[in-house]
């Protein structure tokens, strides 16, 4: 075919300070999976790019936290990611890293000819300094003030509110992250790329060149740049962890991390091609070659501007065809975290859910962040799942092939007479490699998953509308045609489901048993040929597709996260401030007598309210406790309390309380008694 072309699709090097949590699935490795695929079943060449990224400050912080060197982090999260993609189907044709060799020499070498090119400007500032830790401060290790925005917690490089990348000493109010103290500052020389020559060309590249193609929240975040004036921006680090500065004089300095990890993207394409005997140039040097970014939001700068102006200033290679960054995803309402352990993990949920890695592509391909930022729900998961992968998707290919075998010992028959129904039903699933695949090269992948179930949808009416079941009795020669033309719809779903639903797709390969008839299924033959299955061929027993997902589950996901939530509240739980002195006299005034409760009920209209009955040793009294969201009145009866007794009563909804329970909060948000820790401790027993 002529419209074959080559293509890099690049998926950002995710941080090894982690492991991948849905966000980074929903916004970068599923829709570049099945971009990478469905071009590939194309038939186009395609190097599907990535790697662990392994330098950078977040790492080291990491590593000192955990009393571990940074290689130890990188390596313990390198193969837990590595993994995880790999079982959740994601189809690198590479996955490197970059403390790999190749990358080290790869990087070094880009560095060193932008260097001896004179492209950088060499140049000594005071920059931020923390005395204590006897160390520079730039990116992660220093918070401050944006300058942009006025967001209190502005990382050095970059401020995750409004995704201004700025230089440390921007920030106002500058505070070390190692230390918590305010830094000094120190001269030190560092070379800088010159972002501020390339702004015009930028403009011409991207604004001017890409309007009608790029999207508009990434055009939105350029312009934004643009327009605020680029300037000179540095790319060493004083620091210890990542790739030496390769020249002269610069000892005790490594490149700054978002300089070496995009050209990670070319030395994992190296990596590759030495594997497979191919030419890496041709993916990244040649005019025909299409190169692609799939990145979050918070990469469109390095991305856009940063990346492509290095490579603009090396000379030899191509610049980006698009880069389709998405928003954000939340989880149940709240913003994903990984410090705050706030997400779904991967590898997680892969222990959870061993064979529904299509599940989770496709709930998070219906629902991805596109175009704004969305919302992961268990509820919503679900409910793809339930209503539409298990009620409509399943459900039709599993009416079709049982059928099959039931008429017709699984032998796909001849149709006989084609109705206007069957015609216009063929004609329309003929029509949908086009829609998908149009829908899938605009980047719009919900819209596409929206359409491969239409298909189903398709699928479904005419098996309805049809009805098999019913006509096998009376009319049994068009039983076959109905079913011919269901099997067809069976077949092109399985190919068009590929690039979404990979492990469905195979299934569905054994099950229609089209590899050992030879029959050779692609996006292009889908498109032109009419039969996609044949009669005489010989189809497989049902299988299973898609399994219902009880309440159970997905509740004991949400109790998870229920439990996140405590650990956190308990982390963070502000403990309130002393309260002023008092004198001895002060507290002796205070008779506190321990008691046990006798009756408890509920005080009508209330929600808050028990009426209780207390042996406090001196007398059985009633006291009126604000417990009753937790504790029912039947499970308390018979609790050791501690009772504040000389309380002066008073009445509370025309009960009088006669003095007060002692309570303390648990992190839930729920109260505890406070009782003595010695069973044998008598009612009446004073407090001091
Ligand atoms: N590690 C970065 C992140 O997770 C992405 C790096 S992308 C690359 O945000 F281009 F630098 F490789
Ligand atoms: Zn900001």
């Amino acid at each position: 075919m002529s419209d074959l072309k080559r293509y890099t699709i690049t998926a950002a090097l995710p941080y090894t300070n982690g492991p991948v949590h849905i966000g980074h699935l929903a916004g970068v490795y599923v829709p570049a999976d099945i971009y990478a695929r469905y071009l590939r079943a194309k038939g186009n060449d395609v190097a599907y790019i990535c790697g662990s990224d392994e330098h950078g400050v977040p790492i080291t912080i990491k590593a000192k936290k955990e009393g571990i060197t940074p290689q130890d982090v990188v390596d313990k999260y390198h193969a837990i990611i590595k993994k995880s993609f790999k079982d959740f189907g994601i189809s690198f044709d590479n996955y490197s890293r970059t403390t790999a060799e190749v990358h080290h020499k790869t990087a070094s070498d880009f560095f060193k000819k932008l260097y001896n090119e004179g492209k950088f400007i060499e140049e000594s500032s005071e920059q931020l300094f923390d005395e204590e830790a006897n160390q520079f401060l730039a990116d992660r290790f220093v918070i401050g003030t944006c300058p942009k925005c006025g967001n209190e917690e502005s990382y050095g490089d970059q401020c995750e509110k409004c995704g201004t990348s700025h230089n440390a000493t921007d920030l106002i109010n500058p505070k070390s992250a190692i230390t918590g103290n305010v830094p000094t500052t120190k001269v030190t020389k560092h070379w800088y790329l010159p972002l501020n020559e390339y702004e015009k060309w930028l403009r011409e590249w991207i604004v001017e060149g890409h309007k009608n193609d790029w999207k508009t929240n990434v055009l939105g975040q350029v312009k934004s740049w643009l327009d605020d004036g680029l300037k000179p921006r540095a790319v060493t680090r004083d620091l210890d962890w990542g790739i030496p500065v390769p020249v002269e004089g610069a000892e005790g300095k490594v490149l700054y991390v978002w300089f070496d990890a995009p050209i990670g993207y070319i030395s994992s394409t190296k990596e590759w091609a030495a594997r497979e005997g191919k030419d890496w140039e041709l993916y990244w040097k040649d005019k025909n070659t299409k190169l692609i970014h799939f990145i979050g939001k918070d990469n469109i700068v390095f991305h856009c501007i940063i990346f492509p102006a290095m490579l603009k200033a090396e000379g030899s290679y191509i610049l980006p065809e698009n880069v389709p960054a998405n928003e954000f995803l939340n989880l149940e309402g709240n913003k994903i975290s990984t410090s705050k352990n706030w997400a779904v993990w991967l590898h997680e949920y892969l222990e959870d859910f061993p064979d529904k890695q299509d599940v989770l592509r496709y709930a998070l391909t219906a629902n991805a962040p596109e175009t704004k930022d969305n919302d992961f729900t268990w509820k919503d998961f679900q409910a793809r799942n339930n209503n539409e992968l298990v009620a409509i998707f399943g459900n039709f290919i599993n009416r079709v092939v049982v059928l099959t075998n039931k008429y017709y010992n699984g032998i796909v028959p001849k149709p006989t007479n084609f109705s206007e129904v069957d015609i216009k039903t063929l004609a329309k699933m003929n029509e949908y490699p086009t829609i998908i695949g149009n829908s899938i090269e605009k980047y719009r992948f919900r819209e596409a998953s929206q359409e491969l179930l239409n298909l189903a949808r398709l699928g479904n009416k005419y098996l309805a509308d049809e009805e098999p079941w019913k006509q096998i009795k009376e009319n049994s020669e068009r039983v076959k045609t109905i079913l011919y033309v269901a099997l067809q719809i069976t077949t092109s779903l399985f190919v068009v489901c590929e690039p979404f639903l990979p492990f469905t797709s195979r299934k569905l390969k054994e099950i229609l048993n089209v590899t050992s008839s030879g029959v050779e299924m692609s996006w292009n033959t889908i498109k032109e040929i009419q039969e996609l299955i044949a009669p005489d061929h010989k189809i497989n027993k049902p299988e299973l597709l898609f399994a219902k997902i009880e309440d159970s589950e997905v509740q004991a996901q949400l109790d998870k996260l229920e439990a996140t939530k405590l650990a956190n509240e308990i982390e963070n739980k502000v403990v309130e401030p002393q309260k002023e002195t008092i004198e001895f006299d002060d507290f002796t005034k205070l008779d506190m007598r321990v008691g046990t409760i006798l009756e408890a009920v509920k005080v009508p209209k209330t929600k808050k309210l028990l009426q209780l009955k207390v042996d406090v040793g001196i007398d059985t009294r009633t006291i009126v406790s604000g417990i009753a969201e937790s504790f029912k009145p039947e499970d308390i009866i018979g609790q050791k309390v501690t009772v504040l007794v000389n309380l002066a009563p008073r009445k509370l909804r025309g009960i009088e309380s006669q003095g007060m329970i002692l309570m303390t909060d648990t992190p839930d948000g729920k109260l505890a008694f406070i009782e003595p820790e010695n069973d044998s401790v008598t009612n009446g027993e004073q407090v001091s």
